[in-house]
């Protein structure tokens, strides 16, 4: 089943969901063991996207999980599923995560393939598609390609792994991408990930960020998920708006 066939994806969650940001939980930080229970506690606990990170080896210099992961954590959930592809060929295997599960599919910039073509394919799927780029990688580089996307994600860590320190670095890029969408009339979700804790989660909301990703703040062996959820959702929510 694609995601056109399940008939959703980012920009009518966004709409049905209201909210003014969202959590999205990164599974690469959970106990694979206990995985389903920890994604269904972060559910129960509303986080409404759950963020799964793909990673080949190549483009980074890591591995993470595959298309059967997604699959099997579909089932029944109700949670919009955002792809996140650090893999040097996203054309090769777009229509097979479509096809497990995603909702939502982001790619790099700096991947093989031309970026509108990957586009292209993630929206003849029906799903929603966002682009992304390495901290090193300026943000302009994103500009030609913002009116094909639903959403594009600052990465606040080098791509690759999990518990990393959050790089405020990066901030500008989401304040650009803020005035950008302005600026275009584009009705554009901006994320950020790497590094995001209860304490910079309203920094990040403030600039202009509306989806946060979360691995090891959410998913940690000192925190309950449902307590570490409630945190982040409390400093996203008291944050001031920028719109
Ligand atoms: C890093 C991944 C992130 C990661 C975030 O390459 O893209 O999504 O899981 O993990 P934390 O929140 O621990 O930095
Ligand atoms: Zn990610």
């Amino acid at each position: 089943m694609t995601c056109e066939q399940r008939g959703r994806n980012l920009a009518e969650w966004a709409v049905r969901g209201g909210r003014s940001a969202y959590l999205a939980p990164s599974i690469l930080a959970a106990d694979f063991a206990r995985l389903g229970e920890q994604v269904a506690q972060a559910a129960e606990a509303g986080a409404e996207v759950l963020h799964i990170d793909i990673m080949d080896g190549h483009f980074v210099p890591n591995l993470s999980m595959g298309p059967a992961i997604v699959q099997s954590l579909r089932g029944g959930s109700p949670m919009l599923f955002d792809v996140h592809l650090m893999i040097s060929r996203p054309a090769k295997y777009i229509e097979t995560f479509a096809k497990a599960g995603a909702d939502h599919i982001t790619v790099h910039v700096e991947s093989e393939g031309n970026m509108a073509e990957l586009i292209e394919q993630i929206h003849s799927l029906g799903c929603t598609a966002g682009l992304t780029l390495r901290p090193g990688t300026p943000v302009e580089s994103l500009f030609p390609y913002l009116p094909m996307v639903e959403m594009a994600l600052v990465m606040t860590v080098e791509p690759g792994f999990g518990g990393q320190s959050y790089m405020a670095s990066q901030l500008p890029k989401v304040v650009a991408l803020k005035q950008w969408a302005a600026q275009h009339g584009h009705p554009l979700h901006i994320e950020v990930d790497g590094g995001i804790k209860a304490n910079n989660a309203g920094q990040v909301t403030a600039a202009g960020a509306d989806i946060l990703v979360a691995g090891s703040s959410v998913f940690n062996p000192k925190t309950p998920v449902k307590e570490a959820v409630a945190a982040l959702q409390t400093a996203i929510a008291a944050a001031p708006l920028n719109s």
